[in-house]
């Protein structure tokens, strides 16, 4: 029989600044609900990527030199980097500069405009360049700056195409309100009467004062604007209009967008309204959630976002905690369509309340004792007692309990049905005593029992808990001598899978409990300091100074995993510029061991005599790598300065091919 499809998408994500803890909710939130499908036995298609096209990207890309394709390639880069720690199953990726993408998107606006929904006309209004966002005068903010970053705004005009709205109001307010697509359905009151009500306005689609865009194909000094491009990225990344991929009839449409509040709208009402005039069928449901707050120095809570400085580093709290225990932590805290504030203090409690005091201490517990009194392999000979029946029903219901709030897009509640499982096998332990029954004979039967009903309710809970926390759960599994068949879907609400006989086997603790006062002020510490440097740099770039050094505290290293980089004291016998590069430069080097050629993006800052005669420092054990078309053994060693790159030049005392440490 063939699997019934589930296609979920996160919003393609702005590559213009590193991703926080902010961006990981939604992208971690979709994993959780695609790995839980999964396990269900859909066949999932889950979707993330980068919107990457716009003047904000354009101009970047300007100020560090680049061209956007470049600028973009490398936080790209970074977002699949953080994708992969967090442990995230994307199916695909899509970058709206693939070349699928912006043929299929041209395609789209042709039709759009063929079926006579979108014109030509005038856009003139306040422009904020940062969001690149238009916005009316009763929307700024108490300042007259921009109601997003509270930046100035510029008054701005120029031709443009509009899509025409109006014709899909009716439709779109039967859709919000009276069917189960948008979720919090609380929230479509309010798009009716601030959009809907008023008269939908229409939506500029283009734009003519940058080019970095997918270009009209009918009309070229024209880019298509924001949200053609980028809602269009649903289906593209399927294959409509393009040749990229062949899954739209099997998944459009898609059963779950998710997004933040602040591209609701977006999603909720420009989005099937370009569906209904494309005559395609709706999605089934768009799920909306709040935003990851901090506390500002006033005391109010502020949305986490590279452009107010307050960020959180995934990595810091990965290395610190475990990407599990982070995964958690967020899904835990945010109810759908509501914010919530992230602190430190608020995470480590979670993490020892629920993860170490709570599964991870049932787990021990559990493991322990079948070990201490049974030599970790349970007799087969049981005695039961009517408290069972209770516990076991409670057990095997609960896998009903969290499909529903899954199926509801409810993650926060998922975690707490389980967490209440949690707890009620921790108070069964209670109420039990096994240490009390392993120190009489004749009640080992009763103890068994006790175990194995322990055992399996672990065996049910973390089999839920894996789409959740995918890399510790199957750590309880080896713990617990489950076998991959017996945490297969079929068998979460069936008690007495696991064989009578089971062995356990005591592993590592899952979730150490932290200490919370000590950990609290280290962590403060490194936070704040990467949130200031954030800010430094941020202040930085909107003077429109050179960007600051990167001042991002990477994972700490061991002195082993930094003598795995040699560097070598090397001198620069001849070097030329790159043909058909304005940025690279070719260095012959004589590094004391026969020489070599290593290219540099240098080009911009020294001419090559500047360099030729000069010591500086090699990695000398870089993989080789092609830069247009040239060898380049080995990396120079450079620093990025305010006044641009400046090569590290070595003392001539020292000889060539001296090791640098
Ligand atoms: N590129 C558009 C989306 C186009 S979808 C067709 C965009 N990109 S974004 O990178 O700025 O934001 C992507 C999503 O991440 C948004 O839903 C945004 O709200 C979300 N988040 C960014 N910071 C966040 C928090 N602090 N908390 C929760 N979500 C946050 O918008």
């Amino acid at each position: 029989m063939s699997k019934k499809p589930f296609y979920i998408t996160t919003p393609i994500y702005y590559p213009s600044g590193d991703p926080h803890i902010g961006h990981c909710y939604t992208t971690v939130a979709c994993d959780s609900i695609a790995r839980y499908k999964r396990m269900q036995g859909y066949d999932v298609m889950f979707l993330t990527g980068t919107d990457e096209h716009g003047l904000k990207i354009e101009q970047k890309a300007a100020e560090q030199g680049v061209t956007p394709k470049e600028y973009v390639d490398v936080i790209v880069d970074k977002f699949k980097n953080l994708w992969k720690y967090m442990n995230i199953s994307y199916d695909r990726y899509i970058r709206t500069t693939d070349d699928y993408h912006v043929e299929a998107v041209q395609k789209i606006f042709k039709e759009l405009y063929d079926r006579g929904y979108i014109y030509k006309g005038e856009y003139s209004g306040k422009y904020c360049t940062p969001c690149e966002s238009f916005w009316t005068d009763s929307q700024l903010d108490e300042n007259g700056c921009c109601p997003e970053c509270h930046r100035p705004v510029k008054f701005a005009k120029e031709e443009a195409y509009f899509f025409k709205m109006s014709p899909f109001a009716e439709r779109i307010e039967k859709l919000l309100m009276d069917t189960d697509y948008l979720r919090p359905k609380t929230r479509a009151v309010e798009l009716v009467n601030n959009f809907i009500k008023p008269g939908l306005e229409d939506l500029c689609v283009s734009r003519t004062s940058f080019t970095w865009g997918v270009p009209v194909s009918f009309d070229e000094k024209h880019v298509v604007y924001v949200w053609i491009d980028a809602l269009s990225n649903y289906i593209t990344a399927l294959g409509y209009e393009n040749s990229a991929h062949s899954d739209f009839e099997k998944y459009w449409p898609a059963d779950v967008h998710m997004v933040a509040k602040d591209i609701m709208r977006f999603h909720a009402i420009i989005w099937p309204a370009m569906l209904m005039a494309l005559d395609l069928p709706l999605p089934k449901h768009l799920a909306v959630h709040g935003y990851i707050t901090m506390q500002s120095k006033g005391g109010e809570s502020v949305k986490m976002s590279k452009s107010l400085g307050n960020v959180v580093d995934p990595f810091v709290l990965g290395e610190r905690y475990g990407c599990d225990s982070i995964r958690y932590h967020i899904l835990r805290e945010m109810a759908l369509g509501a914010d919530s504030l992230f602190s430190n203090e608020i995470m480590i409690n979670r993490i020892n309340s629920d993860l170490a005091n709570g599964f991870g201490n049932l787990v021990s517990r559990t493991v322990a004792m079948a070990d201490k009194y049974f030599g970790g392999t349970l007799p087969t000979e049981r005695e039961s007692d009517s408290l069972d029946d209770e516990f076991k029903a409670t057990v095997s219901e609960l896998c009903g309990e969290v499909d529903k709030c899954i199926d509801e897009t409810k993650l926060k509640q998922a975690l707490e049905e389980i967490s209440k499982v949690v707890d009620r096998a921790n108070k069964y332990i209670d109420e039990t005593e096994p240490w009390k029954l392993g120190k009489d004979e004749a009640k080992k039967a009763r103890l068994a029992a006790v175990l194995y009903n322990l055992l399996e309710a672990i065996r049910i809970t973390s089999a839920l808990l894996a789409p959740f926390m995918p890399t510790t759960m199957p750590k309880v599994w080896e713990q617990i001598g489950a076998t991959e068949a017996d945490v297969e879907y079929e068998k979460l609400s069936r008690f007495g899978v696991l064989p009578e006989n089971v062995s356990v086997h005591k592993g590592e603790i899952l979730f150490p409990r932290i200490d919370v006062d000590k950990e609290i002020e280290e962590l403060n510490a490194i936070l704040t300091k990467n949130m200031e440097a954030a800010k430094a740099k941020l202040s930085a770039e909107e003077k429109g100074e050179a960007p600051a050094e990167e001042i991002h505290l990477a994972p700490e290293i061991t002195i082993d995993d930094f003598a795995k980089v040699e560097i070598r004291v090397a001198k620069v016998v001849a070097c030329e510029k790159v043909k058909k590069s304005d940025k690279l430069l070719c260095l012959q080097l004589d590094d004391g061991m026969g020489g070599r050629q290593v290219v540099s993006g240098i080009a911009q800052y020294y001419e090559p005599e500047d360099l030729i005669g000069k010591k500086l420092q090699l990695i000398a054990n870089l993989k080789p790598v092609k830069l247009r078309g040239v060898d380049s053994n080995g990396m120079i060693c450079a620093a990025d300065t305010p006044d641009g790159v400046k090569v590290i030049f070595v003392d001539d005392s020292i000889p060539v091919g001296s090791k640098v440490r």
